[in-house]
């Protein structure tokens, strides 16, 4: 049974991580979506908040989970039993980062491989970044996010500016 890992922080899930989950969920037995909590990264939605988007922006695409994790990934994979990480691959600007990650996981880990998907054209721009920093703006991010996703975004900011 081959299982795989498609870790990030998805704060919060774009069109481009669904696309890289419907894709490398047809290339495995189990695609476990791997969402990390970390708090030192001072994320817009909790982690519990992020697993929930996912779920319900992936419901329809079979043989995935949601689970969040804290910690090395390499432990995490260890954990779920997961020899393979999926990672979606936009510009040449992620290469670096990406090279850097999976060879140090995989020193960490010798039997866990990193596997790169390449992002579809029309998602090769978009980020979790990027979408906060235009909805704080007010723009909008309807192509970026599903509806759910993006009445979230509004919903949080708006509570964010309330706090102020
Ligand atoms: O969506 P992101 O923020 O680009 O995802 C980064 C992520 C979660 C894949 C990466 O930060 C990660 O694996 N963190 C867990 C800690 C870890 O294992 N670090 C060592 C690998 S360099």
């Amino acid at each position: 049974m081959l299982k795989a890992i498609y870790p990030g922080s998805f704060d919060p899930v774009t069109y481009g991580h669904i696309d890289i989950i419907r894709r490398s969920s047809k290339l495995v037995d189990e695609l476990i979506v791997g969402v990390l909590n970390n708090n030192a990264k001072s994320p817009l939605f909790s982690v519990e908040e992020r697993v929930k988007m996912l779920e319900e922006v992936t419901k329809d695409v079979p043989k995935v989970r949601i689970v969040p994790f804290e910690g090395l990934l390499v432990d995490f994979a260890r954990q779920m039993d997961a020899r393979m990480v999926v990672r979606g691959l936009r510009a040449i600007t992620d290469f670096e980062y990406e090279l850097q990650m999976a060879q140090t996981n995989h020193k960490l880990e010798e039997e866990l491989e990193t596997v790169f998907l390449t992002t579809a054209l029309e998602y090769s721009y978009l980020s979790s970044t990027i979408v906060k920093e235009v909805a704080s703006f007010g723009g909008d991010i309807s192509q970026f996010v599903p509806e759910l996703v993006m009445d979230r975004i509004f919903e949080k900011i708006s509570k964010k500016g309330e706090c102020k």
